[in-house]
């Protein structure tokens, strides 16, 4: 990087992990301008922990973006937005193709306008959908199960597209389950309605709610519980930090995988905050979710190669440990 800062265009930057990557971001030595529209992302954080510019906004409004870009030397786009409840686009498909597919195509081709040329893009394991080998690796075929899943990969499309067409650069970040908080204990994830496990078990754990629900306890492995691969946000910011530099370097279009490798039951991952916290945890069994893969599961090789990527707290117990402070900071008057 030269003397003189760049600057990057985090768009949902007020969010779960567009936030940490803002600050990992900062820390790398670049500005960081956020676009958010706030319907899931907290203003209190930009304002009090990241300090960046926020402009409020949607990747769907082209004005807004051409405007932006005119104003701004933005030197590339790290792109959070989305909505991501797996549940909701079931029943709302529109939505979520309306937002995070019309919305992203807007926003790369506000970019190709202005002659942006690097894109660093959030997506998911859920587009592997029923693996059909263990580790997924990035090959696997592809095979959504969801229209939040489907309007993932119908982004990665576009990215190869708009490469040949404009020569658009992407690092694709395919997560596996994001958890964890920063160990500054001032960001974290906060989610409103929440739908993942460990923020919710670690709610149970503080008397937040009552129990803890397992969904589903006669599956294929050893507990009957589904198996997930918890990968810290830290470690996920600093990937996308890497994943910039390797464009700014010069890097193709690549897709990697973002995941610890390790494996953790339902029941075994409500142990682990059980240890962690000190806390009892009353759970209640029942039926399967739908949609629910019983193992998910990654390798991340690619992405530790050419990228370097080392993940830092690959532990669950740091991982819940980390979440566990955050939560007792964010919600320690409830
Ligand atoms: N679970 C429970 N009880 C709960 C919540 C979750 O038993 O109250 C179970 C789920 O059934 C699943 C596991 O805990 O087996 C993990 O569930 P999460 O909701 O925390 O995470 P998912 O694996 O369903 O989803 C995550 C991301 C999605 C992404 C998906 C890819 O949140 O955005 O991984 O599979 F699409």
């Amino acid at each position: 990087m030269s003397s003189e800062k760049q600057t990057v265009l985090v768009t949902g930057g007020a969010g779960y992990i567009g936030s940490h990557a803002v600050l990992a971001l900062k820390e790398s030595g670049y500005n960081v301008v956020i676009l958010d529209n706030l319907v899931y992302g907290h203003r209190d954080i930009v304002e009090n922990v990241l300090k960046v510019e926020l402009i409020v906004g949607d990747t769907t409004d082209r004005e807004l973006l051409d405007r932006l870009f005119a104003e701004r030397d933005i030197c590339a786009v790290m792109h959070f937005a989305a909505y991501i409840a797996v549940g909701e686009s079931v029943a709302e498909p529109g939505k979520y193709y309306q937002n995070n597919v019309h919305g992203t195509l807007t926003l790369l081709e506000a970019m190709i306008a202005a002659d942006i040329k690097r894109f660093v893009f959030s997506s998911t394991c859920a587009i592997y959908g029923v693996p059909k080998e263990i580790p997924l690796i990035e090959t696997h075929p592809k095979t959504p199960l969801s229209p939040y899943a489907s309007s993932k990969l119908m982004v990665e499309q576009i990215l190869a597209d708009f490469d040949i067409a404009y020569g658009l650069k992407s690092s694709i970040f395919r997560y596996f389950n994001a958890s964890g908080a920063h160990p500054n204990a001032q960001l974290g994830e906060d989610h409103s309605p929440e739908t993942h496990l460990i923020p919710l078990v670690l709610q149970a754990a503080m008397g937040r709610r009552d129990n803890i629900a397992i969904f589903g306890t006669d599956y294929d492995t050893p507990d009957g519980t589904c198996i997930r691969d918890y990968i810290h946000v830290c470690d996920l910011a600093s990937a996308h930090v890497l994943g910039l530099e390797y464009l700014i370097n010069g890097g193709e279009t690549e897709a990697f995988n973002l995941g610890n490798g390790n494996g953790f039951s339902v029941r075994e991952a409500i142990e682990v905050a059980k240890r962690v916290t000190n806390c009892e945890i009353a759970v209640v069994e029942k039926e399967r979710r739908p949609g629910d893969a019983t193992v998910l599961l990654g390798s991340a090789e690619k992405a530790k190669k050419l990228l370097g990527w080392n993940p830092k707290y690959p532990e669950l117990s740091d991982i819940i440990a980390h979440a566990w402070q955050w939560h007792q900071v964010r919600h320690g008057d409830a």
